[in-house]
Parts: C-alpha cells; sequence; structure tokens
C-alpha cells in the first residue's frame, strides 16, 4: 500500500464555541474531538500524523504532542487560511513519497470508509480528491462543482459563491486527499484574492485541473462529516455519537430496553448478552461482559464487570472497580479501586474504597471502607466468605480472614481472624422500665409548666 500521512488542522480560534476550552478539546462520547481525528489517521493506515495547533493554545499543542509526538506537532503562527495551516507541515511532510489526507479537527465523527473512499479516487487515477455530502442546510459550507464527466471542477467558497453556485447542495466536507509532493506544491501557487482574504486549501482543485490533472469527490453522508462550531453543534455531535454508538451495541447482541436514555463512551465495551437497563451513563475505561446486568440509573467508570455479575440500580463504580463472576453490586453502593470477588455482595449502601472482597463474601447494608486518612490511602481486604454486619467502619488499613465475622456497627482497626467473630462498639445495657419512668416524669413537668435545665 502506499504510504499514508495526516495531516490535522487543529489551529482555527474556535471562537463560537464561546468556551475557554480550546475548541478541538472539547469531546464527544468522552474523547477530544482532536482525538477523534487521530485516530481516524490511525484507521486509515497513516504512517505518520502531523497536528498544526495554533500559537497560543499550549493546550492544543501538548495534547497533540501527547497523541502524536512532540515532533509531528507544528504551529501555524497566523491563521491565514486553511492551505496556510497545511503549508505549516511542509518542512515535515513536503518530502514525504506517499499519500496525504488532510482532517480538521472539529469534525470527530468521519468513519473510516469515507476516508478510504477518498483514498480509493487517487487510486483510481484523480490527483486531488474532497470527501463532499449532499446538505440538508448548504449554509457556509464551500459548494461542490462538478464537470460534465462527473469529476470535480472547483470548490467554492459560500462567500465567493453566485447565487447559482449557492444553490448547489453538494458540500465540502473540509477532507482532501493527494500526493503529499503535489500538495505541497500547489499550496505554494495558492493566492488569497477572495471575500475573506484568505489562502484557501479548496483552491487546490482548480490549480490541480490548471494542470491538467483530475479531481475527484468521493461522497458520504451528511451524518458523517458533522463539523462543530458551537456548543450546539457539539451536542449534535454528541447525539449522533450516542445513536450511532448504542446501534453497533444492540447489533452486537446487548440488551437495551430503553437505548435513548443510555450513555456511552468511545471505548465502552459490552459483551453479547448484557443487559442494560434504563439510564445508564458509561463514562470511559468501562468493559462490561456478556451476561452481567447494569440496573437502572447506575454510573460507571474505568471499571469491569464480569458475566453473571448485577450492578446497582442507583450504582456508582469507579476507576478500578472490578466485579466478579456472579457478583452483586445494589443501590446506593460506590466502588472505587477494589476487587470484588466471585458471588460477592454489597446489596445496599456502602463504600468500597481501595479493597480486595473475596469471593462469596457479604458485606452488609451502610458498610464503609474507611481508607484515607487525609494524607494517604489505605487498603482493606476481605477474605473469601466473610461477613460484615451492617454499618461496620473498616479503619484501613485492615484485613478479615477468610469466613470471619464482623458484628453488624462495629468500627474494626485491628485485623478480625480467619473464622472468628469480632465486635468494635459499645456494649448493650438494659434499664428496665426506664422507659415508661422517663415518659411519667416528663410529662408531669410539663403539665407544671416548667422545664428541665437548659431546655428552651
Ligand atoms: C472549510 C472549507 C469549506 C468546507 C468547510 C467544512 C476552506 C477554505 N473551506 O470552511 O469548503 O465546506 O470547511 O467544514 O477550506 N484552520 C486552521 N488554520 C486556519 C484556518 C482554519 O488550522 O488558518 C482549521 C480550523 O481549526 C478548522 C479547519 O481548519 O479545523 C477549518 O477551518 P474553518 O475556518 O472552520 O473553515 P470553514 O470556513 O468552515
Ligand atoms: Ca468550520
Amino acid at each position: 500500500m502506499t504510504k499514508r500521512i495526516a495531516i490535522i488542522l487543529a489551529a482555527g480560534q474556535g471562537t463560537r464555541m464561546k468556551s475557554p476550552l480550546p475548541k478541538v478539546l472539547h469531546e464527544v462520547g468522552g474523547r477530544s474531538m482532536l482525538g477523534w481525528s487521530v485516530a481516524l489517521a490511525g484507521d486509515l493506515g497513516c504512517e505518520r500524523t502531523i497536528v498544526v495547533a495554533g500559537p497560543c493554545a499550549e493546550a492544543v499543542q501538548a495534547e497533540a504532542g501527547r497523541l502524536v509526538g512532540p515532533a509531528n506537532v507544528c504551529v501555524q503562527a497566523e491563521q491565514l487560511g486553511t492551505a496556510n495551516a497545511v503549508d505549516a507541515a511542509r518542512g515535515l511532510v513536503a518530502d514525504e513519497d506517499g499519500q496525504a489526507i488532510v482532517l480538521y479537527a472539529d469534525t470527530p465523527l468521519i468513519p473510516v470508509e469515507a476516508g478510504e473512499r477518498a483514498f480509493a479516487q487517487l487510486d483510481a487515477g484523480a490527483s486531488i480528491c474532497v470527501l463532499g455530502f449532499d446538505a440538508a442546510v448548504p449554509g457556509k459550507y464551500g459548494r461542490l462543482k462538478r464537470a460534465a464527466d462527473g469529476s470535480l471542477e472547483a470548490i467554492v467558497e459560500a462567500n465567493d459563491a453566485t447565487k447559482e453556485e449557492l444553490a448547489i447542495t453538494l458540500c465540502n466536507s473540509g477532507v482532501m486527499a493527494g500526493p503529499a509532493k503535489l500538495m505541497f506544491e500547489l499550496i505554494a501557487e495558492v493566492g488569497n484574492d477572495n471575500a475573506k482574504g484568505e489562502y484557501y486549501l479548496t483552491d487546490l482543485v482548480k490549480l490541480a485541473r490548471a494542470r491538467g490533472l483530475k479531481a475527484a469527490v468521493a461522497e458520504c453522508d451528511e451524518r458523517d462529516v458533522l463539523g462543530v462550531n458551537s456548543q450546539a453543534e457539539l451536542a449534535v455531535a454528541e447525539r449522533v455519537f450516542q445513536e450511532q454508538a448504542r446501534a453497533a451495541l444492540m447489533r452486537d447482541g446487548v440488551t437495551m430496553p430503553a437505548p435513548e436514555t443510555v450513555f456511552l463512551s468511545w471505548d465502552t465495551r459490552i459483551g453479547a448478552g448484557a443487559v442494560v437497563e434504563q439510564n445508564v451513563v458509561f463514562a470511559t475505561r468501562v468493559e462490561v461482559a456478556g451476561g452481567a446486568r447494569i440496573r437502572a440509573f447506575s454510573h460507571l467508570e474505568g471499571c469491569k464487570v464480569e458475566a453473571g455479575a448485577v450492578v446497582g440500580p442507583y450504582a456508582r463504580l469507579r476507576p478500578g472497580a472490578q466485579i466478579g463472576v456472579d457478583a452483586h453490586i445494589g443501590n446506593f453502593v460506590e466502588v472505587k479501586n477494589t476487587i470484588v470477588g466471585e458471588g460477592a455482595k454489597a446489596n445496599h449502601l456502602s463504600y468500597l474504597g481501595d479493597g480486595d472482597v473475596g469471593a462469596g463474601a457479604n458485606i452488609g447494608a451502610g458498610t464503609i471502607f474507611c481508607n484515607y486518612d487525609g494524607f494517604f490511602k489505605y487498603r482493606t481486604v476481605i477474605g473469601e466468605g466473610a461477613f460484615i454486619g451492617s454499618n461496620s467502619a473498616l479503619v484501613a488499613p485492615v484485613r478479615v480472614g477468610k469466613r470471619g465475622y464482623v458484628g453488624s456497627g462495629s468500627v474494626i482497626t485491628v485485623d478480625v481472624e480467619g473464622g472468628s467473630l469480632s465486635i468494635g462498639r459499645g456494649r448493650q445495657i438494659d434499664k428496665p422500665g426506664w422507659g415508661d419512668e422517663f415518659r411519667k416524669q416528663q410529662t408531669a413537668l410539663k403539665e407544671s409548666g416548667k422545664k428541665p435545665n437548659g431546655a428552651i
């Protein structure tokens, strides 16, 4: 295969987002839009991915460096247009053999097949190919003018278009592919004599044709190339992502009675035969095995749920939670950085943080792993088959041995031996008749109009 290089434009200001966060760092499905573009470049098999960032956007430069390596990040000194932005990568790419693809970092949901279609046109003889779509509302998009033979004659930016050209609905997604050397040769010829006074990458089409070269359009669906310029458009992209991700899971055998209420991340993995009930949120890094059930109103992040496990309703799994086969995590239970063994249960109102719960252990309602002393964190280790009575506080570091019991209401600060019972609470005192006597005394006082000392 011909070597491929991606050039991702991320230097725009994104002023319409009206946010201190640079536009391309806004997330869709829990991944930055820049991250989506870099991932697409990877899926297209690009050997090299260059990100063009703005001079003042340190956060973009840093994220780009993390994603593609600092040596592949270049800075466009001034925002003089899309051709000028690509030109910023000249020193890194211009001498490369192979095909380049330009992606905009504000267009996060391009399927790999659409990119492949653009490359396929190059293989079929085109020198420049752009990805186009039929726009419901063409608005500010560049219009794609076809020649009589169906090839691409020119791209006309909306601001420079005639009335007839504005009526064209076939629009430019911004994705453009061509041989790297040719693209940089043509970019050197681009001028800025247009309505915006910018160097337009779209001019490459007419410059290529002036050399007798062929330009082509590869078509895709409008949903595939949604550009994000505002918070409202970001929400549209998020909605489209969610719809696609839910549909993909259901296609793969996940049961979701109300998919429109389930929120997924780009990396959510759920196995066939798992059930996800209503209003469940999957933040990033979640893996759920087939046969598990995630009940309504649960929130999961950075965790793993094994087959047969039941989580929720109203459970919270935080990073590092690992819920074993057939384990149960019930309502208002929070689990963080804790391995819950096979068949173990914590069904009500608990906090399991920085712990290990052995197979078959039962964690009573209201149990708290006290994992933090304000400075450091410590582990709580519960042995297999142990039973923790309700409303117990286990002050870590602490261990409960296999099949050990903790009496309810205990504050456990010392390890519990396997097979034994530990109770750490005040002893019960019984005072027969005390309640009746007290009631009689207070009634008399109240009727007399007096108050006990200190009463208000
Ligand atoms: C561009 C296309 C238009 C297409 C539309 C699709 C041009 C001239 N026009 O218009 O045909 O329909 O995208 O969304 O290419 N950028 C830089 N540096 C710059 C200018 C832009 O890095 O100097 C980046 C932006 O961050 C953005 C992308 O390039 O990621 C597109 O720029 P934008 O100004 O949004 O182009 P449009 O006017 O939308
Ligand atoms: Ca744009």
